[in-house]
């Protein structure tokens, strides 16, 4: 049996020398705002959401880089209300 969620975000990790011509995800702040979703999502109560580390989502330059499915939606987040207006509007839907 597996788990069934409605919705997946991936929110890419990934993490590169500074300097490295692409940047990274991990150095625009992914790594605290995928703790934050995680956290503001609980305190929402929405459940049927998963929320994933990924790789490089080959958008770099946009980041911090995330993609939900099965929206297909991808996001360049950059702070935590950014990430309220997402999980916003996964309540609403
Ligand atoms: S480093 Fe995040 S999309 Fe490439």
């Amino acid at each position: 049996m597996f788990p069934s969620y409605k919705y997946h975000i991936f929110i890419c990790q990934n993490e590169r020398p500074g300097g490295h011509i692409r940047g990274c995800c991990a150095s625009k702040g992914s790594v605290d705002l995928l703790v934050y979703m995680k956290e503001r999502a609980k305190e929402l109560g929405i459940t049927d959401i998963r929320i994933n580390k990924s790789g490089c989502l080959n958008a770099c330059e946009n980041g911090p880089t995330m993609v939900l499915y099965p929206k297909g939606q991808w996001f360049c987040a950059k702070n935590k209300q950014e990430i309220d207006a997402i999980l916003a509007n996964i309540q609403t839907a």
